[in-house]
């Protein structure tokens, strides 16, 4: 598994990394599956895992825990999030940083985490949701400074909200944020634009989430896909988006060319840019670990197709239904 520099953190992480949210409440998860799958990433290689306390208010950070300590001979990097005091997703530009992240409630859900991961110390904590208006406030700088000379965390990042990739500028400006994760996939091309320019020149790490569009972009949706009561999907595949995304898809499905499925030209356009250090797709079964693995093990994609594929960029704008 190809290793990427983790920013001016310097880590060597693996390119495919693992996002760890659908296993821990989406509807349709195999509690055993999942166990499979995360090992077996393990075994091919993958060594970052991104898990959020609100993924099932710990217990996607319990899996990781357990998974760390299960391998104590590899290093696995775990990421994990704060979530906002008010408990809505997104953020909004009038919430203050009070609504969301005052002092105490960073230093209270990060020792919750570090409850819940059973570790003395996690490598990456960020904010689940960000406004940069509030980057100037110092408590939630010295909250975070506090808590990495105590050795509770090694590093702070931001999770920028679905389709603002740069409402956070500002704040990397600081020097005081060390990653940034943000939608980056065929349709959301956008954090190319400006984003990932400015993680360059400050040597913020770049971690790409959502590349299957949650699973349009692995070929999972079709024009009568439904899910139940209490799976996002249900809100972000509603009547206002299932259809023009569907159509997308089958636009996009006409590209790919004959030796490539369509998750793997998804994951490797992901990868194509440098500058994205891990991709990190939800995984919930050892197959799609496997086939993730071998789609990234291809590298990035060649110049022709990656042309092609960004004729499928699609600039959307936060919704009602855009979490
Ligand atoms: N605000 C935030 O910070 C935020 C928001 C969203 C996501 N995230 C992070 O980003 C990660 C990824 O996003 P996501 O899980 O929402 O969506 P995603 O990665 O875009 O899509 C996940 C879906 O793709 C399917 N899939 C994966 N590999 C596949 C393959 N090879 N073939 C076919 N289907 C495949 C998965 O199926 P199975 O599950 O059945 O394997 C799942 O249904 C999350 O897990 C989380 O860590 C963070």
């Amino acid at each position: 598994m190809e290793q990427r520099r983790f920013g001016r953190l310097g880590w060597p992480v693996s390119s495919l990394g693992y996002g760890m949210w659908g296993l821990a409440n989406w509807s349709d998860t195999d509690p055993d599956e999942v166990l499979r799958a995360l090992d077996a990433a393990v075994a091919d290689g993958v060594t970052f895992f991104d898990t959020a306390w609100g993924y099932g208010r710990g217990t996607s950070e319990r899996l990781l825990g357990q998974l760390v300590r299960a391998h104590p001979s590899r290093r696995l990097y775990a990421a994990t999030k704060i979530p906002p005091k008010n408990m809505q997703w997104p953020s909004r530009p009038e919430y203050a940083l009070d609504d969301c992240f005052p002092p105490t409630h960073i230093r209270e859900f990060a020792e919750k985490s570090l409850t819940n991961l059973g570790l003395t110390r996690v490598d990456l904590l960020q904010f689940h949701v960000w406004e940069d208006g509030w980057a100037r406030d110092e408590r939630w700088q010295r909250a975070m400074d506090d808590l990495k000379r105590e050795g509770l965390i090694e590093a702070v990042g931001v999770s920028v909200n679905r389709w603002e990739p740069t409402n956070c500028l500002a704040t990397l400006r600081t020097g005081l944020v060390d990653a940034v994760q943000v939608i980056y996939n065929v349709f959301d091309q956008a954090p190319e634009d400006e984003l990932f320019g400015v993680c360059a020149d400050l040597g913020v790490a770049v971690i790409a989430r959502v590349p299957f569009d949650e699973g349009s972009l692995a070929g999972q949706l079709r024009a009568d896909s439904t899910f139940p009561e209490g799976d996002f999907r249900r809100i972000y595949f509603g009547p206002e988006n299932l259809g023009p995304t569907v159509a997308r898809v089958e636009a996009l499905q006409r590209d790919v060319p004959d030796d490539m499925t369509l998750p793997e030209l998804a994951l490797r356009f992901c990868i194509s840019d440098p500058r994205v250090a891990t991709v990190i797709p939800g995984m919930r079964r050892a197959a799609h670990v496997q086939a993730n693995v071998t789609a990234v093990e291809r590298g990035p994609l060649d110049a022709r197709t990656a042309e092609r594929v960004r004729g499928h960029r699609w600039d959307r704008r936060p919704t009602a239904w855009s979490l």
